[in-house]
């Protein structure tokens, strides 16, 4: 398997066991040191290993973001956790594969604002923000095709208990953490029990379209609506929604609504004004 150290035995002083019953998880892996907890999950999930399958590492040495970006995380301070999805037996096809990134960000937001009673945004595809703060939690997404409908690998990181003198020069500006949003020590165990909690409910509707429901509860927290966005750096439109599989929308300056499936979006204008209020 890819990883670099043993399955640890213990976590957050609880036996890994004792977490994995009270999360309801069918598998769970604890690390102390990994490339990348995606990459350990997918071995997994190519061996077999049912939806709903859990890897958390204390420190990723390879750990990656969207656009192949890296993502770094001090020992400890993260929550690094990838989870194996499978279709749900019975379920419809890959229908809206593009569905799978906003529906992991919205239980990853719900999740975290349970723990911590904080109100957090979404900023498609799926950074989870504290609005006027910085990004919380990043998500990557990673599909492989096969017999059976294939699988996703989750990819989770949430910054827990990071200062903000701990981010990278690339990021700092532009992250925060949970602990430092509410103001007080936040536990990793009760976010990464929450967010597999909501995964659950996520992981049953995997890859349909996005209903009403979710839909409205996106758009409760969709920081970028109403902001003028270049995509990929080109200016394209004002964004004026998600669509049910997933793709954001913008009316262009002819009035005209265009969908965007993939790229990095940026906000433009007065919105990038100083530090840390550059971040929706
Ligand atoms: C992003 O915002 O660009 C996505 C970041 C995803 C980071 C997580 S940490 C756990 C998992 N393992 C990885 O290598 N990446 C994801």
């Amino acid at each position: 398997m890819v990883t670099e150290g043993a399955a640890l035995a213990t976590w957050e002083g609880r036996p890994v066991e004792e977490w994995r019953e009270a999360w309801g998880a069918p598998r769970l892996v604890v690390l102390d040191a990994v490339g990348s907890t995606n990459d350990v999950a997918r071995a997994l999930a190519e061996a077999g290993a049912p939806t709903g399958t859990a890897v958390v590492a204390e420190r990723q040495t390879a750990g990656r973001g969207r656009g192949g970006r890296r993502w770094h995380a001090p020992h400890g301070a993260a929550i690094l956790l990838s989870v194996v999805l499978r279709p749900p037996p019975g379920g419809s096809a890959m229908t809206a594969p593009g569905a799978i990134p906003l529906r992991i960000g919205l239980a990853v937001a719900r999740a975290a604002e349970r723990v911590t009673g904080a109100g957090l945004g979404l900023k498609w595809p799926n950074d989870v923000v504290a609005p006027g703060r910085g990004k919380v939690a990043g998500i990557l997404c990673e599909a492989v095709l096969g017999a059976g409908g294939g699988f996703v690998v989750a990819g989770i990181g949430v910054n827990v208990s990071q200062r903000l003198e701990d981010f990278p020069d690339e990021v700092r500006g532009t992250a925060t953490s949970l602990s430092t949003v509410a103001g007080r020590q936040i536990s990793r165990p009760d976010v990464c029990g929450a967010i597999l909690d909501a995964l659950r409910d996520a992981a049953m509707r995997y890859a349909e379209p996005l209903d009403a429901r979710e839909l409205e509860a996106i758009a409760d927290r969709d920081v970028l609506r109403g902001r003028e966005l270049s995509v990929d750096g080109v200016p394209r439109g004002v964004a004026v929604g998600i669509a049910p599989e997933g793709a954001l929308r913008l009316r262009g300056p002819d009035g005209s609504v265009s969908l965007v499936h993939s790229g990095t979006v940026r906000v433009l204008g007065s919105y990038h004004s100083g530090p840390r209020e550059h971040y929706p």
